[in-house]
């Protein structure tokens, strides 16, 4: 995720630019959001946590192998 620019603008416990990896795992505990959110983190997104948008994540930035690993382990934060 360092290499994927993610870090730029989120940290496990604490809010950046980006919402904490805490916060998060906390907001979509017990769901099955796996899909979901690669799709957002791909795509770009905003609303969840505040009006600020996150850019779109695309392929030659992250793989999709790397990607679900991240997701997971932010939803395991
Ligand atoms: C330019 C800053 C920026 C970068 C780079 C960035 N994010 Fe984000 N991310 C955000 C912001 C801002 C939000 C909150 C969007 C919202 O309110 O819906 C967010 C939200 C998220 C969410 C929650 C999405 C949702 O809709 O609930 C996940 C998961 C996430 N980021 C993962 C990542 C991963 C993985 C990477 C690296 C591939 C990454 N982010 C890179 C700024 C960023």
């Amino acid at each position: 995720m360092a290499k994927a620019g993610c870090m730029a603008c989120h940290a496990k416990d604490k809010k950046m630019i980006g919402p904490a990896f805490k916060e998060i795992a906390a907001k979509y505990k017990g769901q099955d959001v796996v899909a979901t959110l690669m799709q957002k983190v791909r795509t770009g997104g905003k609303g969840n946590f505040g009006p600020i948008p996150m850019a779109p994540n695309p392929p030659e930035k992250i793989n999709d192998a790397d990607l679900k690993a991240a997701v997971e382990f932010i939803l395991k934060s």
